[in-house]
């Protein structure tokens, strides 16, 4: 790769990792295991690194219930599908991997860019030494691209081959393009092609959500937007049914499942002090899609 490519990356890098920060801070407000613990040592690695702080309009935790929805109605969501082979995209700073490995036997998987999933498996061995446990034998982390079809294949050697799989991915596809969704969709396909299994995501970014969060706060989507670099308006669907039939396209059943379903296991509502009403109109809208290859 040619240096000036090389140094373009490195910056479109830069500017989306904050993302995952955003992700891990809101998550705190949760009951989420190991939440805390991440969020800790990832704060102790910026300020060692001299990495800028997030901005504090981008800080702001009104929509932390969004995030803890979508965390727990895809455990939820992982666990009713029942597979013990799990791969996440763009796993970040969750804490979901360790959690499944440790307390509940899944060989998992965790992908990112190469910084990122670094700088995680950095955080998971100090918590683990923190915590007096072994990093499980179970839980592997592997840089790929999510377009990248090698890297990904890279990231399944891990798994048997014989059983099926479940590929995962949270808060990833509103940072991407049509052209680059249906790229990620079709190296799925493939992997699933290989192995059998389902793909559960809750990208299903609509422009009704996007709305619901520039009211919880100001300009967010936005503001988003001039942090990563990213035209995420235009890379949100209309509606469902235009995300529907976008991945139908692609090769996908889909069996959707609503935020709401897990809006009584949620604790930051109460720990932010919002309303029944604030947390639906953040929630409501938003859905995660179990998709199946169509035979
Ligand atoms: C909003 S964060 C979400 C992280 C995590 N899923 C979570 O919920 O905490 C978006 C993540 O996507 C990752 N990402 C962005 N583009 C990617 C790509 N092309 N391949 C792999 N990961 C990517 C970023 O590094 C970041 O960790």
């Amino acid at each position: 790769m040619n240096k000036g490519k090389m140094e373009n990356k490195q910056s479109d890098f830069d500017k989306i990792a904050p993302t995952a920060w955003m992700v891990a801070y809101r998550r705190t407000f949760s009951d989420i295991p190991f939440s805390q613990e991440i969020f800790a040592k990832l704060e102790i690695l910026r300020k060692k690194k001299d990495q800028k702080e997030i901005p504090a309009d981008l800080k702001r935790p009104e929509i932390a219930p969004q995030f803890e929805a979508r965390h727990k109605l895809i455990d939820k969501l992982i666990f009713a599908v029942g597979f013990d082979q799990v791969l996440e995209l763009a796993s970040g700073f969750s804490s979901r991997g360790l959690s499944m490995s440790k307390e509940d036997g899944f060989n998992y998987v965790e992908t990112d860019l190469s910084r990122v999933i670094l700088e995680k498996e950095q955080i998971i061995k100090e918590i683990a030494r923190d915590n007096d446990f072994d990093i499980p034998s179970n839980l592997h982390f592997v840089a790929a691209n999510v377009l990248e079809f090698e890297q990904l294949a890279r990231a399944v050697d891990y798994f048997d081959k014989t059983k099926p799989i479940t590929i995962i991915n949270e808060g990833l596809l509103r940072y991407l393009t049509f052209a680059e969704k249906a790229k990620v969709a079709q190296n799925i396909y493939k992997l699933l092609t290989e192995f059998g299994g389902v793909w559960i995501t809750s990208d299903v970014s609509l422009r009704k959500i996007f709305s619901q969060e520039n009211i919880a706060l100001k300009d967010h989507v936005k503001k988003v937007s001039e942090l990563t670099g990213k035209d995420i308006e235009g890379n949100r669907f209309e509606k469902e049914e235009d995300a529907k039939l976008f991945f139908e396209k692609l090769g996908f059943s889909i069996e959707r499942h609503s935020f709401i379903e897990v809006i009584d296991d949620l604790v930051s509502p109460s720990r932010l002090k919002l309303s029944e009403s604030q947390v639906k109109d953040i929630i409501a809208d938003a859905v995660v899609f179990v998709m199946r290859r169509r035979m």
